[in-house]
């Protein structure tokens, strides 16, 4: 049966047996997650919700490591539209993840809970360095990390960094909470007929250009088998069905 408008595209729902018991995640959010009905920055309600769905994810007993990207501050990407050096303008992105990255660990903090913030620039004033050791320890030690700085190089983007640091950390899954609830056939902000697939294929995001995350990001993910679910992180709740293996949003992985 061929799908109408609004319809799901893929498995329609996933049977006990396929559900997805992650017990490590790796969770993306956009920078403007962050912003809430503001236009720019941080806005205080906005995180401090993230921060308690945050730790109700921790509490539930799942390792927690989060790559937050920086767009709601800087974004590398129109810097450079704007006529900047790309490297320069990517490094301005990383300092906007560090920023996004204290604030939610204050924000976490102030809830009663365990994190760290650990940069792959070194800003040791301010975060510990990147050692892929120590922060799986902290992870079975039940703390919440957060990945600030990307993956500390230009023309990576945070997408990359997250992928990257989900194999290192041997994630289960990769998390991608943005302000869509899934992955559409369009953009349904412009086309209404746009459809949310509920399963797909590395290789039908890729040749699709469906824009799950950038092809880095996607390919790095393809090639170590490492799944991707796409979910509204603005829904309070969709994080924890989410990372709980729930049926929400859309699940990217190998066919
Ligand atoms: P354990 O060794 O498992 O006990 O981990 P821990 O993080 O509790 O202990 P540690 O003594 O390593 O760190 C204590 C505090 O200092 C934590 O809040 C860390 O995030 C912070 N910290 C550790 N290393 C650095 C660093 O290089 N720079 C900054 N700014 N903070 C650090």
């Amino acid at each position: 049966m061929s799908p109408t408008s609004n319809d799901v595209i893929g498995n329609e729902q996933l049977n006990k047996s396929e559900q997805r018991p992650y017990k490590r995640v790796l969770l993306k959010l956009s920078g403007e997650v962050l912003v809430g009905d503001g236009a720019f920055g941080i806005d205080t309600d906005t995180i401090n919700r993230l921060a308690a769905e945050l730790i109700e994810v921790q509490q539930s007993g799942i390792e927690l490591a989060i790559v937050i990207g920086g767009g709601n501050i800087f974004r590398g990407m129109s810097g450079t539209a704007s006529g900047m050096d790309r490297a320069s303008a990517d490094y301005m992105g990383m300092l906007a993840t560090m920023m996004n990255s204290i604030a939610l660990q204050d924000a976490i903090e102030r809830q009663g809970a365990t994190v760290r913030v650990i940069s792959a620039l070194h800003i040791k004033e301010i975060a510990e360095p990147y050692i892929r050791r120590r922060a799986v320890r902290h992870l079975e030690k039940g703390r919440i990390l957060v990945f600030a700085a990307g993956t500390g190089n230009p023309y990576f983007t945070t997408d990359t960094a997250a992928s990257l640091r989900a194999m290192e950390i041997q994630a289960d899954a990769v998390l991608k909470g943005t302000k869509v609830d899934g992955v559409y056939t369009a953009d349904p902000k412009i086309d209404p007929s746009a459809q949310r697939y509920d399963t797909l294929t590395f290789t039908e995001a890729l040749s699709k250009r469906l824009g799950v995350m950038d092809a880095t990001a996607m390919s790095l993910c393809r090639d170590n088998h490492m799944p991707i679910v796409v979910f509204d992180v603005t829904t309070p709740g969709q994080m924890l069905k989410a990372i709980s293996g729930e049926v929400v949003g859309t699940l990217v992985q190998e066919s």
